[in-house]
This record gives C-alpha cells, sequence and structure tokens, in this order.
C-alpha cells in the first residue's frame, strides 16, 4: 500500500511497559489507511520505547520542560506529519498548545469507569487499590477524548469487568488490561475513520 494513502498518521505517547501501545502498533501494522509513526515518552526507561524500536518506529523521550514549552515536540509530530496523538499510559496533563493544534484529535485510556476514580494521580494500580477499597463490585475501562482537564473529555466508549469480593488489585489489574488490549485499537480506528 502506497504511502500516501495512510493520510492517518498516529503518534503514541506512553510512559511505562507499553503494552497498550504494542497491541495498537500491532493492530494498525497493515491498515489500509492508518499508520502509527511515532512513540514519544517522557521517561527514558519506559520499555514502551524498545517496542517501538522492534516495530521500526521512530521514538524520542522528552523533558517535562520541552513539553511544556513545546517547539520540540511539536517539532517531532510535525516532522512525521501526526494527525491524531493516542496516549497509553502517559500520566502528564496535556499542555493547551497541544490540544489547539489537534482539537479533539487526542485520545486517552483510563482504567476505571470515569468519572468514578479518575483525575490526578489516579493511574495504574493505585486506580486498583482504591476500588478495592471502596469494595465496589465492578470496574472497567474509559476511552475518553482528551482536554485541557485530567480526565474529564468526552467519553467515546466504556466497558465492565465485574469484581467479586475475594479479587485482588491484581486480579482487577488483569480484567482491565486485558480490555484495553480488546477493545482499544478498535476504538480508535473507528474514532479516525469516523473522523470523531
Ligand atoms: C493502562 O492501564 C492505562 O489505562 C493506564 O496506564 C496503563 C498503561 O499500561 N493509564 C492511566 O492510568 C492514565 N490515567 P501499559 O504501559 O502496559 O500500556
Amino acid at each position: 500500500m502506497a504511502m500516501s494513502l495512510k493520510k492517518n498518521r498516529i503518534a503514541l505517547i506512553a510512559s511505562g511497559s507499553g503494552t497498550n501501545a504494542q497491541a495498537i502498533i500491532q493492530y494498525f501494522k497493515d491498515h489500509p489507511t492508518i499508520k502509527v509513526v511515532l512513540l514519544l515518552s517522557n521517561n527514558p526507561n519506559a520499555y514502551a520505547l524498545q517496542r517501538a524500536s522492534t516495530h521500526q518506529i521512530k521514538n524520542y523521550v522528552f523533558t517535562r520542560e520541552a513539553f511544556t514549552e513545546g517547539t520540540k515536540v511539536v517539532r517531532y509530530l510535525t516532522e512525521e506529519a501526526v494527525t491524531h496523538i493516542v496516549l497509553a499510559g502517559f500520566l502528564w496533563l496535556i499542555p493547551d498548545y497541544l490540544i489547539n493544534i489537534f482539537p479533539n484529535k487526542i485520545i486517552n485510556i483510563h482504567p476505571a469507569l470515569l468519572p468514578k476514580y479518575g483525575g490526578k494521580g489516579m493511574y495504574g494500580s493505585r486506580v486498583h487499590e482504591a476500588i478495592k477499597a471502596a469494595r465496589e463490585t465492578e470496574s472497567g475501562i474509559t476511552i475518553h477524548l482528551v482536554n485541557n482537564k485530567y480526565d474529564e473529555g468526552e467519553i467515546l466508549f466504556q466497558v465492565k469487568c465485574a469484581i467479586s469480593e475475594d479479587d485482588t488489585p491484581e486480579d482487577i489489574a488483569r480484567c482491565v488490561q486485558k480490555l484495553e488490549h480488546e477493545h482499544y485499537s478498535r476504538v480508535i480506528e473507528r474514532w479516525i475513520i469516523g473522523d470523531r
């Protein structure tokens, strides 16, 4: 398939292991109109960077100063003609300059049923521990557009998993991760192709 037909060009931003990034890279590998072209991280030790390298996807690390100031990050995105940004385990607030360049073109996944268990500091195992402590009977995933507040953009998709009394936070994490890998890429595809 000619490069020029792949008009939808995704940049992933990931801080950690990057299992979601990997699932997305694999899902779009042979896609006719969507291509993952870049992975950015704030964490030089993020395994997500290696996953990108393994798949010959350009990847760069940025500092907090560079992210806040913007020039370098925007250059990375422009050089690869990025059209959509996918957050896959990224924990910083997205600055206004990026939201202005990519209005409704930034998507995030959160490992709980927003608006519950969202907001600053709510990520990874902290979310599952809080859910366990509150004796919730269900959790799940939320995929939402990104605005300039933590976890408050328009919700595009949610799916639940049941929690039984003896489930540990690790059990909850496993159920949530499975749902993430199952659904995130398909929701991204629908969002891009349906132009949401
Ligand atoms: C995922 O569970 C994602 O939902 C979560 O980080 C994890 C990244 O895992 N994101 C947040 O908590 C955002 N608030 P991964 O590195 O294995 O893809």
